[in-house]
Formats: C-alpha cells, structure tokens, sequence
C-alpha cells in the first residue's frame, strides 16, 4: 500500500476512534497533516478549540505562532508533518492524561513510522516526555531542562534526531519561553540543513563511485 493509502486509512481510523473518553466530548479527531515525505515532524500536546471545530492541528493561536516559527527559518508548513499526542480536544482545555496519551500511542507510532521523519520537534512536556522517555527509553527531565539539545534517538528502527522546546502556547505571553523557541527553532533549521547537505553528498558519491564502474 503507498503511503496516501495507509494515511488515509489512518486518518479514517482516528476519526471513528472510541479508545478513550476524548472521544465523548470531540467534535472533530485531528490527525495531523502535512507531507508524508517530510523530514521534520512536530508533536504537540491535544488539538484546542479551534482544531477540535476545524479538525486540524495548530490553527489557533499557537498555531499562529507555530507558523511565524516555521516561515521566519525558511520552512512551509506544508514540507513539514505535524501532529499532537492525543488526538482529540481534553475538555476545558485541560492536560491530556497519561492513560488518554497511552490510548493514542497506537497513532501515533504508525504515524511516525509512515512519515520516517529525521528530526521530531518536539512541543511541550508531553510530548517531550512520550517521545524521549516511553518511546526512547531515556529519562525525561522536563522541558527546561531537556530543550535546546539534539537527543539522537532509534525509533523503530531509525535513528532519528529528537529536538524537544516548548510549546508555542507557553511562549504566547512570556520572552523567556518565546526567545528559546525561537533559539531552539534556528537549531532545528541548522540540523535539517546538515541533514540536507549530507544526503546531496551522499548522492554525489553514489554517481561519482557508478561513472567510476562504467
Ligand atoms: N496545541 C497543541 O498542542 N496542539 C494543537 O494542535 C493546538 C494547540
């Protein structure tokens, strides 16, 4: 099956999705979205008001400030994969819970293994704390102390680049947050750059090694 059609099939399976009480109060499940090619993906917390009545991720306010993150480093939304730990809007805007993220986990983890991202930003404690500790097996120290690292991690099978900050929302109304946002931000640029660079070499070597058997 090509990877629109494992998406697709996802994304159907999250909306009909009755694993755990979200489910009750959603109006609409949010997957995610982007590119299925992308090499960066960005995990958030739980779809807000806004996501719960558009069905995508980040297009409230933090999503504003998402947005602002990405164009001011040269990346578009759309070359990027975005997605949340959990999948449908906690009520009152509350923390997801443990048992809600672990419910999710399952989406999760196929979407990360459709996507096969390089580098995974992470966005906040929670995701931070899925991706580095339950996922990874390190210990998760919480998000001031663990941003502004790259953290090489093997996720089913790859090695990918986990780059946690925090999230867009509690930079909002805050410098501090928002200036190591925006620090954090030219690092994930800088990776993916190198990332980029390395695969071009890579390549040039590939064609240089097969005029060389000719
Ligand atoms: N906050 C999140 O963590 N995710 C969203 O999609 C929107 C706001």
């Amino acid at each position: 099956m090509d990877k629109n059609a494992v998406w697709s099939e996802l994304v159907l399976e999250i909306s009909n999705c009755r694993r755990c009480r979200l489910s009750e109060s959603r109006t609409r499940a949010v997957p995610g979205e982007g590119s299925l090619n992308a090499k960066v993906m960005f995990i958030g917390e739980a779809p807000g008001r806004s996501e719960d009545e558009a069905g995508r991720p980040f297009v409230g306010a933090a999503g504003k400030l998402l947005n602002e993150l990405l164009s001011s480093n040269g990346m578009r939304r759309e070359e990027v994969f975005i997605t949340n730990v959990v999948k449908c809007r906690p009520p009152e805007n509350r923390d997801p819970l443990e048992d809600e993220i672990l419910s999710c986990s399952h989406f999760t983890n196929s979407i990360i293994q459709l996507i096969q991202p390089s580098i995974i930003v992470t966005l906040g404690n929670h995701a931070g704390r899925y991706v580095i500790e339950f996922l990874g097996g390190s210990r998760w120290y919480g998000v001031s102390r663990m941003r502004g690292n790259v953290y090489k991690i093997t996720l089913f099978g790859k090695e990918t680049l986990v780059i946690p900050t925090y999230h867009p929302a509690a930079a909002l109304y805050n410098p501090a947050p928002r200036k190591a946002l925006e620090e954090d931000f030219k690092l994930v640029t800088s990776k993916y750059r190198e990332l980029t660079q390395n695969e071009v070499k890579a390549k040039e070597r590939r064609r240089t090694l097969l005029d060389f058997m000719r």
